[in-house]
């Protein structure tokens, strides 16, 4: 190894990829053996990425996988002309990967309050951190209801949540971790499906109360959100205008943001 790469990879874990799948031309999913020590809190995201030129080219990617797994998963996004992603959608089994093993976030229990249902609003590639967190035995510890929503343009676009869903069931332990708690909402906005819309749409028309036994409130109900700039702002404000205020780390609260990955 010369001595450039030797100071490109100095902090970092070096992860061997494996279970590669590409869901849409837009979407691709893998796994890597989690490195001895790295510990994480579901929900977290971590910097993850490849030595290009000599140096380290990281992105923040949320973990799909959650704290007790052996493996990491994660779920991304290819952008055509993005400067990782570009080069990450060409991985294939045994590549390696660089990580900075020093994860953070937003979206995590330790930031909401205690409340009996857990919402967690995602677009797209948002879905991943709270793969995470459907899988964590302290989200039914703390929540008696769960309800993971995903939009997306497409229907193809939805197989990835579908697949989390349809493990969850097929996994004995996780199976009966989740029990009945968990509500997948799976809509698309640009494509005919079995449900449509935007779900900033159906919290203010109602058909997200239909769907779960009520309207939010700032009472019982926590929120994670997690998608677009634009869907964040919108949700955000949503959770605002029913008397939620938003926590931290530092500061717990009712609801909490993250942006989902971008190029
Ligand atoms: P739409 O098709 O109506 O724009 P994108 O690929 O642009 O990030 O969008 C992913 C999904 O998120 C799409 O289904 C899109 O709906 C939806 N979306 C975009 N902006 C918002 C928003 N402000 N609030 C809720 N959903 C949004």
């Amino acid at each position: 190894m010369n001595q450039v790469v030797e100071k490109a990879l100095r902090g970092m874990a070096l992860l061997k990829v494996s279970n590669i799948r590409h869901w849409t031309d837009r979407t691709f999913s893998f796994n890597c053996a989690r490195p001895a020590g790295f510990r994480f809190r579901s929900g977290e995201f971590a910097m993850i990425g490849l030595i290009v030129d000599g140096k380290p080219l990281l992105r923040a990617y949320s973990i799909a996988s959650p704290a007790w797994d052996d493996e990491l998963e994660f779920y991304s996004i290819k952008v055509e002309d993005g400067p990782l992603t570009s080069r990450l959608q060409h991985l294939a089994e045994g590549d390696e990967i660089v990580m900075r093993p020093k994860p953070v976030g937003t979206l995590v229990h330790d930031a909401l309050t205690r409340g009996k249902r857990l919402f967690l609003f995602s677009t797209g590639t948002g879905i991943a951190p709270f793969a995470s967190i459907i899988r964590e035995p302290e989200t039914y510890e703390k929540f008696d209801k769960v309800v993971l929503t995903q939009t997306c343009r497409e229907a193809k676009e939805l197989d990835y949540g579908h697949d989390l869903i349809a493990r969850i069931k097929g996994d004995e332990m996780l199976s009966e971790l989740v029990g009945d708690k968990l509500l997948h909402i799976a809509t698309t906005t640009r494509e005919e499906s079995p449900a449509m819309g935007r779900m900033t749409d159906w919290i203010r028309d109602g058909r997200l109360a239909a769907a779960t036994g009520g309207p939010l409130d700032p009472a019982s109900d926590r929120v994670m959100i997690c998608g677009s700039m634009a869907m964040l702002q919108e949700h955000k404000a949503l959770c605002e205008g029913a008397g939620m205020a938003e926590g931290s780390n530092s500061e717990p609260g009712q609801f909490v943001i993250e942006k989902a990955f971008v190029d």
